[in-house]
């Protein structure tokens, strides 16, 4: 049984259980492993679609259709840059840029190696009168520039630090 499966195993089977192993379930098995895992590992879907007796295909259909599921694990801060046009014309692209450096991310590379931080690069939030506007977690930072947005990681590596 691979690593992944660990302690949690029990969990997938727990879910799979409840919704009475109901492939149109699908949708609400996916949400419930997403939400203990952050993502959906590929070995566990692989796993769902034994258990409902469907191709694995079908499952991995329904996880890359809907947007709020995601195939690779997420760092505990999701910093959303917004490069709407709002905040595009000033200037997000430093924003962009400055985090993929600090964090060591690039355009492939979306979530540090420590798991700290993924970098998601949106449309626009809705807040253009405090572009170019920045979001982590739950927190949103308008007017951000290059200088406050190193300032910002260096507080959430600072508190990080501190938790340690
Ligand atoms: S374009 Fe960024 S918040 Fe609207």
């Amino acid at each position: 049984m691979s690593r992944i499966f660990g302690t949690k195993f029990e969990l997938v089977c727990d879910v799979l259980d409840r919704y009475e192993r109901d492939p149109s379930n699908l949708i609400a098995i996916l949400q419930e492993i997403q939400d203990a895992y952050a993502y959906l590992p590929e070995d566990i879907m692989t796993y769902v679609a034994t258990a409902l007796e469907i191709s694995p295909g079908t499952v991995f259909g329904a996880a890359t259709f809907y947007s709020h599921f995601t195939l690779e694990p997420k760092g505990k801060y999701v910093i959303k840059v917004c490069d709407g046009t709002a905040c595009h014309v000033k200037k997000s692209a430093d924003i962009i840029t400055t985090l993929e450096s600090e964090l060591g991310l690039n355009e492939n590379k979306k979530t540090s190696d420590d798991l700290l931080f993924t970098l998601e690069i949106v449309a626009c939030l809705g807040a253009c009168g405090i572009a170019p506007v920045v979001v982590v977690n739950e927190d949103v930072y308008g007017a951000m520039n290059i200088e406050k947005t190193k300032t910002l990681i260096e507080k959430v590596r600072g508190e990080e630090a501190s938790d340690a």
